[in-house]
């Protein structure tokens, strides 16, 4: 099935079969793109940019090159297919058919129906946020991006991050009537690092401000979004299974481009060293590329602000999603258990005597730490890929990731110093060194240095590698962005 774009809100959802909810959406629709413009990509109004749109949802239908005018790009509403009878697989209704509306309508505890649905209103909104809070977060990189290359590549993030936003306001106008459309316009309203009226979770209220963050941002905090996306693709709402399954297969590349991204500053660092047979950060610094010391403490940076997403090490909210079936585990068809988990444990870190030990929980309280546990092992593998990037060029691997308990503000860990190799350690040692772990002012501002724009076709700013190949097999000269 391809999408029809000639319609106003290109969907495959039958928009046009329910026009309560059309008209609702299209009421929407001028406010999304006034936010758009107010804190969407700066100065964009003119870029013809080669794009990937979704024309349909199956094979290779979502992936289409084009060149799109920034503000004609057209968001709409793709649900991944249908499964056929699909089922329940988790928690206390599990066997019973997957739900196709909000669940508890035919179910007699009227309390327990309006607990589920607001549950189920707040996962979508709690992810929701973190789409529009992102493109808030990036809205002036495009002024010093390092080639059209990696231009475009921001610009693709950008815009399926805005669908990943339609993709929840549309289950909010569908399924929660007047409290969904309230949420939906609070989406918009909402705003990145805001002292008034910030986004909902931490991390999408830091600063995204030059290109390594970029890169760390997307491979680590993007991720953070697959492994969301990956818990919720296992819902019993299936309407909630079936958008996040469409938004994976996008948010691989976002992924990617953060992966990628860093793997192309370490290689050109790497060179760089070799070249001048050092590794003291200022010769290389002076020589215009990010030594690895920083490059460690950005990643040490992202990385813990990125592990506080998860929440609390122990949440009976958690546990409340899985047993309704609102949230499954990441992969959950993979456990051998019994998948309602009401006698499992599950080990989690616990601060005794100040230092860190571990505590065998029930694990459906322990949810959140599961799945960051996931997220932790996938991490790892970055990194990993990162080392065999620097091992190749002769220069000694040396990234890591910091302990689970590093520099956390969320759930049990937030109690304790921990130094990066995760010993418990004093107020004043932290302090002492929290320079060597954590970004300091003098890194950000040696880092916005080196941030200038290149947009020659085929040029590439001098602290950062060409990528491996083009976008859909194009050459690294393309003319990915025009300039209007
Ligand atoms: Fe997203
Ligand atoms: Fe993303």
């Amino acid at each position: 099935m391809t999408i029809d774009y000639t319609e106003r809100i290109p969907n495959n959802v039958n928009l046009a079969g329910d026009r309560a909810l059309q008209r609702a959406l299209e009421q929407w629709q001028p406010d999304f793109v006034g936010w758009w413009n107010e804190v969407g990509p700066a100065g964009t109004q003119d870029h013809d940019v080669y794009l990937r749109t979704a024309i349909g949802v199956e094979s290779d239908d979502w992936a289409h090159f084009d060149y799109v005018k920034m503000p004609d790009y057209r968001w709409g509403i793709f649900l991944a297919p249908a499964a056929k009878e699909r089922r329940i697989h988790f928690g206390d209704h599990m066997g019973e058919a997957a739900w196709q509306d909000v669940p508890g309508e035919h179910r007699a505890n009227l309390r327990r129906i309006i607990v589920t649905q607001g549950n189920l209103r707040r996962i979508i909104v709690t992810q929701g946020d973190t789409e529009p809070a992102s493109v808030e977060q990036q809205r002036h990189l495009g002024r010093t991006a390092p080639s059209l290359y990696d231009l475009r590549n921001l610009f693709q993030i950008n815009v399926e991050e805005g669908r990943h936003l339609w993709a929840m306001v549309y289950l909010l106008h569908r399924y929660f009537g007047r409290d969904g459309r309230e949420e939906a316009a609070a989406l918009l309203e909402r705003r990145s690092g805001d002292a008034d009226n910030p986004r909902i979770l931490g991390a999408f209220n830091e600063p995204t401000p030059d290109w390594l963050s970029f890169f760390m941002f997307t491979h680590f905090t993007d991720r953070d979004g697959k492994f969301q996306l990956k818990a919720l693709a296992e819902s019993g709402f299936d309407p909630l299974a079936r958008t996040t399954r469409f938004m994976l297969t996008e948010e691989a590349h976002h992924m990617f481009v953060g992966d990628a991204g860093v793997s192309r500053v370490i290689q050109r660092t790497c060179q760089v060293m070799n070249e001048l047979a050092t590794d003291d950060p200022e010769k290389l610094c002076a020589a215009g590329v990010i030594d690895l010391a920083t490059l460690q403490r950005y990643l040490n940076a992202h990385y813990s602000v990125t592990l506080d997403l998860f929440g609390a090490d122990q949440s009976s909210n958690a546990a409340t999603f899985y047993g309704s079936g609102l949230k499954g585990r990441f992969d959950e068809a993979k456990f051998e258990d019994d998948h309602r988990l009401h006698g499992e444990t599950y080990e989690i870190l616990e601060v005794k005597d100040g230092r860190l030990e571990p505590r065998r929980v029930p694990m459906l309280n322990a949810l959140n730490e599961l799945l960051r546990d996931d997220f932790i092992r996938d991490s790892q593998n970055g990194v990993d890929r990162w080392n065999k990037r620097i091992e190749k060029t002769g220069v000694r691997p040396r990234l890591f990731l910091p302990h689970k308990a590093f520099n956390r503000r969320i759930g049990t860990l937030s109690a304790v110093k921990v130094s990066p190799e995760g010993r418990v350690v004093s107020d004043a040692e932290w302090n002492a060194r929290v320079t060597e772990w954590l970004p300091t002012e003098g890194d950000r501002a040696f880092v916005a240095s080196l941030m200038g724009r290149v947009v020659e076709p085929g040029k590439f700013a001098g602290w950062i590698a060409p990528p491996a190949s083009g976008i859909n097999g194009q050459a690294f000269d393309f003319q990915y962005v025009r300039f209007g």
